[in-house]
């Protein structure tokens, strides 16, 4: 015997929980699993234990997908003041961090909550600690093996995420689910995560370690992102180059401009005119915190020692460029350990972009991180979860 639900869906994560809620407000019969032991744990501990969970500036330009136009449907149809309504709704508050980031007053745990009581207050069923295996499709219907018993499902819902994190219960489902329909998968990449390097740059950094400072960075032709960049003991991370590495590729180079904004080289001219004895490494050490100054003060491309009035038109062009446009070459990434999103996933290609389902098996549909939609840093990749759950939702 079989239990029967008119949908199921597999990952109580954001999509998951929040596509339930949707069906349920609705009245629909609906069934979330999962394997962990309490849901949306990355919900827990995003942003800090303050969920960014979106970004008021979301368009389809901050995210990353083999076919560009893909989100641009979900998104239109349910944007960040569609959450923030809802959010609102049940007393959460919120503030603007930066750059559009929106995030909770409260403890993260507070859009858990609202996101559980929304699947089960109407009716909704939420199952944890319930390990899927086989799925089949007879008889217009889904079968699915679970470690609690078979499921019988007229829809089902695949919201079980990307391969970030595998401490916190990711996994590959989504996509071996994916496959078994006849869907392609764009090779997946860790996202959003720090740099790591090797030889000298790793001790220098090592060294630098704390240190952080604002910069342009850009990689693999993305886009430049002006925010912060942080020395760690492996390498660079902060905003600025968690951004970059969605873009990066192995044995390219990162391009950061250490001055973003300012015009160094009229900076170095009229600093030449009102301080000619200072030094280079000195005027260094007013633009950057000390640590950091010494050490581009050791590049061998500075002429540290000089003072100001000695430097040619050449060093000071050379200084400018140095400073504006330094590259360096990551060996790698800190890898699905620590990365907060993956790239690539479940080509969209077969899926539709108006409702999710899949173009091989109707009734199936992909939602959240486990298709190929990757959002930048800063409550895009929410915002997805979110946007495209709603529209799954709309559909079933
Ligand atoms: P999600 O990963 O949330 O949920 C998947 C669910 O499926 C999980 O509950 C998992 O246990 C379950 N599951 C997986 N495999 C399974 C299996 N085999 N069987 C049963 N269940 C299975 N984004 C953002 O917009 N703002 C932010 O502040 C942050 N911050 C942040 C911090 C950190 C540290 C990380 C790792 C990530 C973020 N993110 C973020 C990204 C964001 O968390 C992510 O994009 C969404 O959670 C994706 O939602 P999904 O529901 O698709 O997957």
């Amino acid at each position: 015997m079989s239990e029967r639900v008119d949908t199921l869906i597999l990952g109580a994560g954001a999509a998951g929980l929040f596509c339930g809620g949707r069906l349920a407000e609705r009245g629909a019969d609906v069934l979330v699993l999962d394997h962990a032991r309490r849901p949306a744990e990355k919900v827990r501990i995003s942003g800090g234990g303050r969920c960014n969970f979106t970004n008021i500036h979301t368009s389809p330009a901050n995210f990353i997908s083999a076919n560009r136009h893909f989100a641009k449907s979900a998104l239109a149809r349910y944007g960040p003041w569609d959450f923030c309504d809802r959010v609102a709704q049940r007393g959460i508050t919120w503030h603007e961090k930066t750059l559009g980031q929106l995030f909770c007053d409260q403890k993260s745990g507070a859009i858990i909550d609202m996101l559980v009581d929304e699947l089960t207050a109407p009716g909704g069923r939420m199952r944890l600690e319930t390990s899927i295996g086989e799925i089949a499709h007879r008889d217009g219907r889904f079968e699915v093996t679970t470690s609690n018993g078979l499921v019988s499902a007229a829809n089902l819902v695949v919201a079980t995420g990307g391969l970030s994190i595998p401490k916190m219960g990711a996994s590959g489902l989504a996509y071996d689910i994916a496959r078994q329909f006849g869907h392609d998968i764009i090779p997946t990449r860790p996202a959003l995560v720090p740099f790591t390097f090797s030889g000298e740059l790793k001790d220098a950094f090592s060294e630098l370690s704390g240190v952080s400072c604002m910069v342009d960075a850009k990689a693999g032709g993305g886009p430049d992102f002006h925010e912060a960049m942080l020395f760690t003991h492996r390498g660079l991370s902060g905003p600025a180059m968690l951004q970059a590495s969605t873009y990066w590729r192995e044995s390219q180079p990162v391009e950061i401009d250490l001055a973003p904004g300012d015009p160094v080289l009229e900076d170095l001219r009229a600093a030449r005119e009102n301080q000619p004895r200072t030094s280079v490494s000195s005027w260094l050490g007013k633009r950057f915190p000390a640590r950091l100054a010494s050490y581009i003060a050791s590049w061998p491309t500075m002429p540290a020692n000089k003072q100001l009035a000695q430097l040619s038109k050449g060093e000071m062009d050379d200084i400018a460029l140095t400073l504006k446009k330094w590259r360096v070459v990551p060996v790698g990434t800190e890898g699905w350990r620590t990365a907060e999103v993956t790239s690539g996933g479940i080509d969209t290609d077969g899926l539709s972009s108006q409702t999710m389902e899949s173009r091989n098996q109707p009734g199936l549909y992909f939602i959240g991180e486990c298709v190929d939609v990757t959002g930048w840093l800063g409550g895009y990749n929410f915002q997805w979860a979110w946007a495209s759950a709603d529209a799954c939702a709309k559909a079933i």
